[in-house]
């Protein structure tokens, strides 16, 4: 489905990544983890075309993407929620939700279906879809991205940290939901996460990154009982 072949990325003068491949399948929860300055945002940014690969490639169902705008990759089914969550603060939960239907041209009836969606994967949104993004909690926010980046029907979904700063209960819950979006909506998912363990727990397969290049990647399972990972990622 997704297929990035040796890329490099720069910021400047700066090298982000380095011969970074991954191959995401059909199905599949795939999980980036590694620590602080790896290159996993940088990795969704060049998905995303919001900063372009000097080097290799990326196809998405067999086309190259890798040259296009953030717009276009939108529109191919691709959608990337950012590390920190990045609701518009002063619009509403439901303006939100309309602003992720943005690039579809969704009769009312379909919008109506694509709210009722999200309001049904998360209860809590519906109960304040009249109240300020802004004002919502951390992990409230959070579920607010996911339901805004599902409202656009997409071919595959990119969660950019969804545990940071979430409290663990908050956090199962979350994990939870990004499950059944992947089993029930048959959506595939990359999941970016510093929280190693759930990442490997709900993928099924992982990249582990280092400054800039993938150092390792498999099945999840077997990574972590892998006394490798689980030394430099579990806490021993
Ligand atoms: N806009 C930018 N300009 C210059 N350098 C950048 C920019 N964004 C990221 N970098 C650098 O690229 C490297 C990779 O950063 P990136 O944000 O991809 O890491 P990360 O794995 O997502 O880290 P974290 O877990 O802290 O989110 C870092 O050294 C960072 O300082
Ligand atoms: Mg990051």
């Amino acid at each position: 489905m997704l297929s990035i072949k040796s890329i490099d990325t720069y910021y400047g003068e700066v090298q982000a990544l380095m011969d970074v491949s991954v191959e995401i399948g059909e199905k599949e929860i795939v999980a980036i983890i590694g620590s602080n300055g790896a290159g996993k945002s940088t990795l969704m940014k060049s998905i995303m075309g919001l900063v372009h690969p000097a080097k290799g490639t990326i196809e998405f169902k067999g086309e190259v993407i890798s040259s296009l705008n953030t717009w276009d990759v939108v529109k191919k089914g691709v959608i990337y929620i950012p590390e920190g969550r990045e609701v518009f603060p002063e619009l509403s939960v439901l303006e939100n939700l309309e602003m992720g239907a943005y690039s579809k041209k969704y009769s009312a009836k379909e919008l109506k279906g694509k709210l009722d969606m999200a309001y049904d994967l998360f209860p809590r949104l519906k109960e304040r879809q009249k109240q300020k993004a802004g004002s919502l909690s951390g992990g409230e926010q959070q579920m607010l991205a996911i339901a805004r980046g599902l409202m656009s029907d997409p071919k595959l979904l990119m969660c950019d940290e969804p545990s940071l700063g979430l409290a663990p209960v908050i956090v199962d819950e979350m994990f939870d939901t990004i499950v059944r979006v992947n089993q029930e909506m048959k959506i595939p998912i990359i999941v970016v996460e510093q929280n190693a363990y759930m990442a490997l727990t709900i993928s099924q397969k992982a990249f582990v990154m280092e400054n800039g290049r993938v150092v390792q990647s498999g099945d999840s399972q077997e990574l972590i009982s892998s006394p490798e990972i689980k030394k430099a990622y579990l806490g021993g």
